[in-house]
């Protein structure tokens, strides 16, 4: 039967590696699908830069916002990062009744709620598995997994960059500059790496994830952010003969008594004694532990950057609203799913 079409917008780390997926599995997921799914249409910034994907077969347009506006695609994939032009791009393809799937947490964390309000007036959907913890499918699990569960904390390594610069500082000695290097060459890093090294990726992801946990609306601007940049060498070699590690946790969990009742949100450099789980956390492995009343604890772990990695939640996520499974779900929360009263965000 017919493809159902596909549009991405920026072919870099991630979006190649969308186009990559989509054709390596191209059987398997016309089975799950019942139908197959296929990028017809994509656009970059520079046209003439080698892409690592095969492009055959796939229109590229020099304008995105066309792509987004005119192109004759049914779901469009937003991997360009950043707040504007993105946004821009998804408002447009929503104006059209066309859903979308984005990895973009910057985006969804300041102005998601806009975001989100414009998919309800279409009836499109959004949707972004891939905006948290890479190809850990955690949004879906919290969101749906977990949805029986009164949350009281969530816990997690959730950027990549940060995480394998401390590992290779506390496993090989390497500088601070030379593993950030290696994280931007390895696709990890934001195409700005303060993002990462300063601590607003980790305050991005925490405040979507959060939302979702808690049912809260968004709130960015109450996380409390400490990034890696003042971690030194010593500090790490002084903390491993204490036995601990350091980590850059998001950390959330409820807090306060009556009116001053919220959610605490907060990423920093934290000390994890070594023999937890999340202090065995290395390299660009993410991990989220998330408590729940009836459940108890329940961890996640994986890839938390990375082109395929981050690809595998993407098409996940396409897989999803092309099944039709979308419509109500993607978009649904955080925008809808917290209660008029319901705690906000605690700045600390
Ligand atoms: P990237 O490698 O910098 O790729 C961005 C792409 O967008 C490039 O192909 C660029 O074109 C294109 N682009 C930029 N401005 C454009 C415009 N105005 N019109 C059309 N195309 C434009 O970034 P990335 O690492 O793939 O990240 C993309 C998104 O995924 C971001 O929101 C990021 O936060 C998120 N994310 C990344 C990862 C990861 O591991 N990298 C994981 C999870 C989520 P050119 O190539 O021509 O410059
Ligand atoms: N820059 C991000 C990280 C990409 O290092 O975790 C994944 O969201």
């Amino acid at each position: 039967s017919a493809a159902i079409k596909v549009g991405v917008i920026g072919l870099g780390t991630v979006g190649q590696g969308v186009v990559r997926l989509l054709k390596n599995n191209a059987d398997e997921i016309a089975r799950r699908v019942g139908r197959p799914l296929v990028v017809t249409h994509a656009s970059v910034r520079d046209a003439g830069k080698a892409r690592d994907c095969d492009l055959s077969g796939i229109t590229t347009l020099a304008d995105a916002m066309q792509l987004a506006r005119e192109a004759d695609v049914d779901l469009l994939v937003e991997t360009v990062g950043g707040i504007s032009p993105a946004r821009e791009l998804i408002l447009a393809a929503l104006a059209r009744g066309k859903s979308v799937v984005t990895a973009n947490k910057a985006l969804i964390a300041e102005d998601g709620n806009r975001v989100f309000a414009a998919a309800r007036a279409s009836g499109a959907s959004v949707a972004f598995e891939a905006a948290v913890a890479g190809g850990i499918p955690v949004i879906k699990a919290v969101r749906e997994g977990l949805a029986g569960n009164r949350v009281e904390r969530l816990a997690g390594i959730i950027n990549g960059t940060c995480n394998y610069i401390l590992t290779q500082m506390q496993e090989n000695g390497t500088a601070f500059d030379d593993a950030l290097r290696d994280a931007q060459r390895l696709g990890y890093a934001e195409a700005d790496p303060t993002f990462d090294i300063e601590g607003m990726d980790s305050a991005h992801k925490l405040a979507i994830l959060a939302s979702i946990a808690f049912g809260t609306p968004l709130d960015y601007g109450s996380v409390a952010v400490e990034g890696i940049t003042r971690v030194t060498p010593q500090d790490i070699q002084i903390a491993q003969v204490f036995g601990y590690r350091i980590k850059l946790l998001g950390i959330a969990k409820r807090s306060g008594k009556g009116s001053e009742q919220g959610i605490e949100l907060r990423v920093h450099p934290t000390l994890v004694p070594d023999n937890t789980l999340l202090a065995k956390v290395d390299g660009v492995l993410n991990s989220v532990v998330v408590r729940g009343d009836a459940v108890g604890e329940v961890g996640f772990y994986g890839r938390g950057a990375g082109g395929d990695a981050t690809a595998s939640a993407v098409v996940a996520d396409l897989i999803d609203l092309a099944r039709g499974l979308g419509a109500d779900a993607r978009h649904a929360v955080p925008a809808l799913a917290f209660q008029p009263d319901a705690v906000r965000a605690l700045p600390i």
